[in-house]
């Protein structure tokens, strides 16, 4: 399996921090080096001295993946909706948005996070090595046709385009602006509801715009309903709401508060590699998937076979027509009122909840070596390979920015609240990490011991990141405050449910096809 995370860390004023992620052979190379386009920061201090021991590591990674803990009251959809944006935020290292022609400093801006769904529009129609993610009409987006199984018949725009290239792994890879969209289904259709959204907008504009304008408009359009549904429903849904609507209405303490309008935004690494992880503890090792793969039989593994990048799309050459997605099962259309949408709730899938424990697949993610494949570890190694500050340093920088928020206790730390336990520590090992705990098992904790939902230095983090990342897009519901949607059930309410329901027109045959 691809994975979706970097294998270097440009740090502005570091360097280039890089490292196995086994943790052995580390290197740290020349700060002075040519700067990828890419750019991380630190939002606060290093952490220096401060990072476990292997040893420890792989302790704290054990008892993490060691399964358990319970279901939140997070619809599941939201898991994988959070790694759309995850895909939209952070670096893509396969280049594949643009191509090698364009000017170093466009891929600056490029490649830089902001909420503007590169990893949907790639560089744009009119760019040559975007163009064919688009319809011949150079306005819609493309979409893809399943392979019919059994009583299942083939379908137009249920899966990603597929098709180009000449040997059967070339056909199999989706032609999308980033493959990491295509590593496991859930994020696969979640990509694809994306692209009826675009075509739909598309759709349904009026006829007055003229046909050279019609591209520009619809993405605004989609980007502005986007990053008032991230503001407004998703981080509501993951983080504290006091914690959403300070930094939304007061603006931002810790990162770049008060940027030059035309200062590039980075990707702070407390986001990257400790907060924005949290949902890695979202996923389930079983889902409803659908009326063919019912009662967890739609297991992660499987999940992770029926794409082009983790798997091999179960010998297909498209998506199985038995493997549409029934966004039914993965939101809960009830709040859009629309009971006819609603599933009984044992078909409905939730989100684990958001705490220290993860779904035991992710112990052995596919595709990398045995003792480097527990996602748990590689993302506290990678926490000590950029000299990540810990949960206390972060919690301490923050109340020294202003922010109010009460640090964890020792106690805390140690007990959580149905979590991971640090039983299985020496007294050394257990007195070093309630000392200095990694920031990603802070946040967690921190979710753990608010009934799931990210607090205080978590919270912090996530909403100022996304904060910054609309007010840093070229398109930003920020720089037009008067705007309001338009295509959800008033004009304050745009929540993911209103743009399933505008993209698939409402209709269940479009949400769920296989009934
Ligand atoms: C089945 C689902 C998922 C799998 C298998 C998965 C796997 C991975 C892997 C292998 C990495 C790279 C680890 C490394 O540093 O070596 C990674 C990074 C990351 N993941 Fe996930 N992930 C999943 C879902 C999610 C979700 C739901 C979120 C957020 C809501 C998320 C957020 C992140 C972030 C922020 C990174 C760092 C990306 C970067 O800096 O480029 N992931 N994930």
């Amino acid at each position: 399996m691809r994975s979706h995370g970097s294998e270097s860390f440009y740090v502005l004023g570091e360097g280039l921090l890089g490292e196995t992620v086994g943790g052995r052979q580390s290197r740290l190379v020349d700060a002075g080096a040519e700067a990828p386009p890419f750019r991380f920061s630190r939002m606060g201090p290093s952490g220096t001295d401060r990072q476990l021991t292997e040893a420890v590591r792989k302790r704290v990674a054990d008892e993490m993946t060691a399964g358990g803990g319970g279901a939140s009251r997070i619809p599941a959809g939201y898991t994988y909706l959070g790694q759309f944006l995850d895909h939209d935020l952070t670096f893509d290292k396969t280049a594949v948005t643009f191509g090698d022609h364009v000017a170093p400093s466009e891929l600056l801006l490029a490649r830089s996070p902001r909420l503007d769904l590169d990893s949907l529009y790639g560089a744009g129609p009119q760019d040559a090595a975007s163009e064919r993610f688009y319809a011949a009409d150079g306005i819609h987006l493309k979409m893809g046709r399943t392979v019919a199984v059994g009583d299942d018949a083939a379908m137009d725009g249920f899966d990603l385009p597929r098709g180009a290239g000449s040997t059967t792994a070339q056909k199999r890879r989706a032609i999308i602006p980033d493959p990491r969209n295509d590593e496991n289904l859930a994020v696969a259709q979640t990509h694809l509801a994306f692209v009826r959204f675009h075509n739909r907008v598309v759709d349904t504009l009026p006829a007055s715009v003229p046909e050279s304008l019609r591209f520009a408009k619809a993405r605004e359009i989609v980007t502005k309903h986007y990053q008032w549904m991230i503001r407004s429903d998703y981080l509501h849904r993951i983080c504290a709401a006091g914690v959403v609507n300070d930094v939304f209405k007061n603006g931002r303490k810790a990162f770049e508060p008060d940027p030059p309008a035309t200062a590039v935004p980075t990707m702070p690494i407390e986001f990257a590699v400790g907060a924005f992880r949290l949902g890695h503890s979202m996923v389930r090792d079983a889902y409803n998937w659908n009326a063919r793969f019912d009662d967890g039989s739609g297991t992660l593994d499987l999940l992770f076979e029926f794409t082009a990048t983790s798997g091999q799309l179960g010998g297909s050459p498209r998506l199985p027509s038995n493997w549409i997605a029934d966004f039914r099962r993965l939101y809960d259309f009830g709040e859009a009122d629309r009971p006819g949408l609603v599933v009984p709730a044992d078909k409905f899938n939730r989100a684990m909840r958001i705490d220290t424990r993860l779904a035991d697949p992710l112990r052995t993610i596919p595709s990398f070596p045995r003792n480097e494949a527990n996602l748990a570890f590689r993302n506290l190694t990678r926490a000590r390979m950029v000299r990540l500050a810990t949960g206390q340093q972060m919690a301490t920088f923050l109340k020294g920015k202003g922010v109010t928020l009460t640090k964890l206790t020792k106690a805390q730390i140690r007990d959580g609240n149905k979590g991971a336990t640090l039983d299985g520590f020496t007294q050394g090992q257990r007195e070093a990490f309630l000392q200095n705990t990694p920031l990603w098992f802070y946040v967690l904790r921190e979710a753990e011991l608010n009934r799931g939902r990210l607090n205080g230095v978590g919270a912090r983090i996530v909403a100022e990141t996304f904060h910054r990342a609309i007010e840093g897009s070229k398109i930003s519901i920020f720089t037009d405050p008067t705007w309001r949607p338009t295509l959800g059930p008033d004009s304050t309410t745009f929540r993911m449910v209103d743009l399933l329901l505008f993209a698939f027109q409402g209709k269940k045959s479009l949400l769920a096809p296989l009934g």
